[in-house]
Parts: structure tokens; C-alpha cells; sequence
């Protein structure tokens, strides 16, 4: 058994962040995984999280399989800001991966050979979670600039029924740059007309622009289309990581069908979701949230700050650092380059050129920036 199974190549990004970890370069920087690290460099807990999960319950019974229903009515409420529109089921998942793959499972039940609009780059693993659609892909940015005529063109060409991924608000992994609200709508317009269903993957809620202006584009999402799904993760706005807590929530008219066969998938995979995760977060709604929302918003106010000194380091160039949002931004290098930086300096990055910019603590950023001029010349 399993003679027949081809050995596969180990995960870029694990691996180097495998590589990070075994380095004994003593100045050292990980820019490649996405977690988001303390101005220091040090590992960062939210307040909030670290109050809540002293008192989280161990309770000796499963989750239902559909998940901790009143955990994810009272997130998406209190991310949405009011109450959530009709028709709306709600599926608790192992943090925003497993909310994605739910949603390309079901569709992959409604539709044989379906089509995924996607903008390129994008996370390297929706290619693993959309593996058996048909995939239609166009750039995501045109002369450093969002492409709305790409996805207007996408989705003008699209069969009807396609599915399009978008990523949540501003955000955008692994450019840093997404549509804006007005495009945004005119995207959404577009969809509507063309009959195709809008996915999105949304990530980093709160990374954005801030609390109310994420809200806004959640909102979008969910008033102004009569079908849609999003995957939301709290893996890097709760630093819940490792306790895998997400929700997928599908705005349709087949609530039933579409509940039942969420159900049917989570039970043959996972049988229920985990509930520590959304135990601690249904502690933070209810006893500490202003304080996470605070937080939250220092974290991005971090990001933009740390954006700040290391486009001011570098040469004129690289100011779109400034403007990105979250925690990620592409730098113009080549994989000579990148494999400088890490065999030389100490620095590893994707190939891509991806960086984390929540990766590099302030102290570090001089050192980055210097080796990433000196690579740039040579
Ligand atoms: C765009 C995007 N979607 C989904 C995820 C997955 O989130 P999670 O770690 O909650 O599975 C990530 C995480 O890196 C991401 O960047």
C-alpha cells in the first residue's frame, strides 16, 4: 500500500519557516509565515485573549456539527455592526482555511467542472483549496495599481454560475493592495449582472483600514448581493492561530440545503469543530471588547508604522510600502536576490518576494532595508 502515491515537494512556506527556525544567523528575520509579531520582534497575545482564556470552560461534550451556533451569530454581529440580513447560514470552521475549502467542496456538490475567477498573485494555497475548478486567472495589479478593468474583463468573459474570490477589505495577501469601496461595487455590479457568485476570503478583518471601515466592507458584501459567502478567519485579528476558529457564512435562498450539506462535509472530515477558540472569542464579545478592538487597532497602527521607517529607508521606489495594508507587501526582487538575503543575511522570504511586514520587529528594519539596497545593487 501506497506504493502508488507520488512523494510530493514539502510546503514553500512551512519549509521556510522551518529553515528560519533552524538558521543560527545571529540577526536572523522572518519575514515569511504570516504571523504578526510584537514591535519587538517578541511573540504578541492580544490582552483580551490572554483574560478570556483563563476562563474558558473545558466542557466534556462535542460541538454540535454545524459548530457553537450562538458563537457564530454573535461574531458575524459583531463584526457586521448590526443585525446580520435574512438567509444567512452560519458554519463554524477550523479557522479560515477550512472555511474556504467548505465553500469549494459545496459548490464542487452543485456544480461538475466549476469555474474560479481568481486575480493573480493571491494566497498560495486557494490554488491547493480550489484544486478540481476550472481555474481563470488575471493579474491582480497593473502598473502598481489594483486591475478593476482585469475583473471587470474576468467577469464579462465568465461563464455564468463561475465563482469569483475576492479578498476581504482592503487587504490583500500577498500584494497588499485591494479594490477600494467604490470599486468594490462596481466589481459586485458586475457580478450580479453576469450571474456570478462572489467568494470572499477574509482574512484579516481590522488589518484594513480600521474597525468601521472593515465593517463597511463586509456590509457590501452582504446587503448588496442576494447570494455570496465569506470566509472568516480569527487566526491573526484574535491571535488564535493555532485554536483554528473561523466561520464560513452563505447568504442564500436554499438555507436548508446549503446547512445540511455543510453539515454532511464537516461531519465526514472533521465530525464537529473544535471550541476552544470560539469559546475565548465568545468571552472577549462579551466581557472584553473594546479592549481587543483597541488593540486590534494599535496592531494595524503598528503595521502602518513599521511601513513608514521602512519605506523611508529605502529609496523612492519602494514608497508604495507605505500605502499598503495589512500585513503584507511584495518587494521587487528576483530569487537571486531572495536567496541572498537568506543565505547571507539571515533573511528569509518567499520566493515571491512577499513580506511580512508584522514579521520584523522595528529594531530590524534598518538591518532589512540595507541588505535589501546591497542585494538590489549587485
Ligand atoms: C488570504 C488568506 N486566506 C486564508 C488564510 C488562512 O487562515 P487560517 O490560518 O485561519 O486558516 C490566510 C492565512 O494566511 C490568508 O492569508
Amino acid at each position: 500500500m501506497f506504493s502508488q502515491l507520488s512523494l510530493l515537494p514539502p510546503d514553500a512556506l512551512f519549509l521556510l519557516n522551518d529553515e528560519f527556525l533552524a538558521s543560527t544567523h545571529p540577526q536572523k528575520i522572518n519575514g515569511g509565515i504570516g504571523v504578526y509579531m510584537a514591535p519587538d520582534g517578541s511573540p504578541f497575545v492580544f490582552s483580551a485573549l490572554q483574560k478570556a482564556v483563563s476562563q474558558v470552560p473545558l466542557l466534556p461534550k462535542y460541538l454540535s456539527m454545524t459548530g457553537d451556533q450562538e458563537f457564530c451569530a454573535l461574531a458575524m454581529e459583531t463584526l457586521f455592526g448590526k443585525t446580520l440580513p435574512k438567509n444567512i447560514v452560519l458554519q463554524q470552521s477550523c479557522g479560515g482555511t477550512h472555511a474556504c475549502s467548505l465553500f469549494a467542496e459545496l459548490i464542487k456538490r452543485e456544480i461538475q467542472n466549476p469555474t474560479l475567477l481568481i486575480a493573480t498573485p493571491t494566497w498560495q494555497n486557494h490554488f491547493n483549496v480550489f484544486h478540481g475548478f476550472q481555474t481563470i486567472t488575471f493579474p491582480h495589479i497593473v502598473e502598481g495599481e489594483v486591475n478593476l478593468q482585469g475583473y471587470l474583463d474576468a467577469i464579462a468573459n465568465a461563464p455564468s454560475k463561475s465563482v469569483l474570490l475576492l479578498h476581504g477589505g482592503l487587504t490583500h495577501n500577498p500584494t497588499g493592495k485591494n479594490l477600494s469601496l467604490p470599486d468594490l461595487k462596481t466589481v459586485l455590479d458586475a457580478t450580479r449582472e453576469k450571474q456570478i457568485f462572489v467568494f470572499v476570503d477574509f482574512a484579516y478583518f481590522g488589518f484594513g483600514e480600521g474597525w468601521k471601515e472593515d465593517q463597511k466592507y463586509l456590509r457590501l458584501y452582504l446587503e448588496e448581493l442576494e447570494e455570496c459567502a465569506i470566509a472568516i478567519s480569527f487566526s491573526k485579528n484574535v491571535a488564535l492561530y493555532q485554536h483554528r476558529t473561523g466561520i464560513l457564512a452563505v447568504k442564500t435562498k436554499e438555507i436548508q440545503k446549503v446547512s445540511s450539506n455543510l453539515e454532511n462535509l464537516v461531519r465526514e472530515n472533521i465530525s464537529n469543530p473544535p471550541a476552544f477558540g470560539s469559546h475565548a472569542l465568545t468571552l472577549i464579545i462579551k466581557k472584553y471588547l473594546s479592549e481587543w478592538k483597541e488593540e486590534l487597532e494599535s496592531v494595524r497602527k503598528d503595521l502602518e508604522y513599521r511601513r513608514e521607517i521602512f519605506a523611508n529607508t529605502l529609496p523612492l521606489k519602494y514608497q508604495f510600502l507605505k500605502d499598503d495594508k495589512g500585513m503584507f507587501s511584495l518587494l521587487p526582487l528576483n530569487s537571486e536576490q531572495i536567496h541572498t538575503l537568506k543565505n547571507e543575511w539571515g533573511i528569509f522570504l518567499p520566493q515571491s518576494g512577499r513580506v511580512n511586514i508584522g514579521g520584523i520587529s522595528v529594531s530590524q528594519i534598518s538591518y532589512f532595508a540595507q541588505a535589501v539596497q546591497h542585494v538590489s545593487k549587485s
